[in-house]
């Protein structure tokens, strides 16, 4: 069975409530866990869920069902959290969860977000939304192909993968998540195939990235976070992928007048959680304070 570990749940938790207050956004809220831990730790918090899968957001509801009437679920992009906070009649709350990424439901489930699993190229974390991996890989020009490998994936073959993506796509449409990762497997030097991860671990991830434009959402939502934040409320957003961290690096300077830094480097996951969770080693957790 699929089971999700949220990832720092102590250490992301015990920071967004430590001074105790009333309303609380987890901006990821997938299938619960933080949001979860929130509700137990203060008996009188109310958590706003947002999530723009709603599978995920039936796995939350089911996960916090005995607090109802303690939380209220929304699917939407967290982009959109102007919209969401206004619908709740809310114009500032005591802190923002952001635990970006995959769940590990998404990951398991098929719609191509692993390489391991043989499905359709979906990588869409919302299914309404237009853009699918398939469109990507199979439609975008070679050399935004290889931007996005360079940029979102780090992929040092970036070139080399692409190229062999067009070679393959003009005699046939690549239509599952095993057929790409089969291309790139071939495309990369041999000695690489059996390195740490798996030559497609990247590329993958550069897509979803695309597919889902996880960093423009981002950029957008952390302003807005911030201008609903109470004084004294807290941000904390937990990042799997350097490009995520120094957005969230960046934007906490550039509010440094607004918002007081509480983590001066990133906080990491214990060991022993890396042990039992090793998708948790990429983690990188910020926090800041909404200053007077
Ligand atoms: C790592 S999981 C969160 C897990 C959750 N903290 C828990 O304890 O179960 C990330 C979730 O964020 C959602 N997500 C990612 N980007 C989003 C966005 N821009 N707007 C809304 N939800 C988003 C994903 O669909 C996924 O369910």
């Amino acid at each position: 069975m699929v089971k999700h570990y949220p990832v720092m749940l102590e250490e992301a938790t015990d920071i967004l409530v430590e001074s105790g207050g009333e309303v609380y956004v987890d901006c990821t809220v997938g299938g619960g866990g933080h949001a979860r831990r929130v509700l137990e730790k203060l008996p009188n918090a109310f958590v706003i869920g947002i999530d723009r899968d709603e599978e995920a957001l039936k796995r939350a509801q089911e996960n916090l069902e005995e607090f109802e009437g303690r939380y209220s679920l929304y699917r939407a992009n967290f982009s959109h959290l102007d919209e969401v906070l206004s619908q709740e009649g809310l114009r500032s709350v005591d802190g923002f969860l952001f635990d970006l990424g995959v769940s590990m439901y998404q990951i398991k489930g098929d719609r191509g977000f692993s390489f391991l699993e043989d499905t359709s190229l979906d990588m869409r974390m919302d299914t309404s939304s237009s853009l699918r991996a398939d469109k990507v890989v199979n439609e975008y020009p070679l050399e935004r192909l290889v931007k996005i490998f360079k940029e979102y994936g780090e992929e040092r073959f970036a070139g080399r993968i692409a190229k062999a993506i067009d070679r393959y796509r003009r005699k046939k449409r690549i239509e599952s998540s095993r057929e790409l990762a089969q291309v790139v497997w071939d495309a990369v030097p041999p000695k690489y195939r059996h390195g740490r991860i798996h030559p497609a671990t990247r590329v993958f991830q550069a897509i979803r990235i695309e597919v889902n434009d996880e960093l423009g959402s981002l950029q957008a939502a952390l302003g807005k976070a911030l201008s609903h934040l109470k004084v004294g409320g807290r941000l904390v957003v937990i990042s799997f992928h350097s490009l995520e961290d120094r957005i969230v690096k960046r934007f906490m300077k550039e509010n440094a007048h607004r918002l007081k830094v509480l983590t001066k480097k990133p906080l990491r996951p214990s060991e022993r959680e890396v042990a039992l969770n090793p998708p948790s080693r990429s983690a990188k957790l910020r926090a800041g304070e909404r200053l007077p």
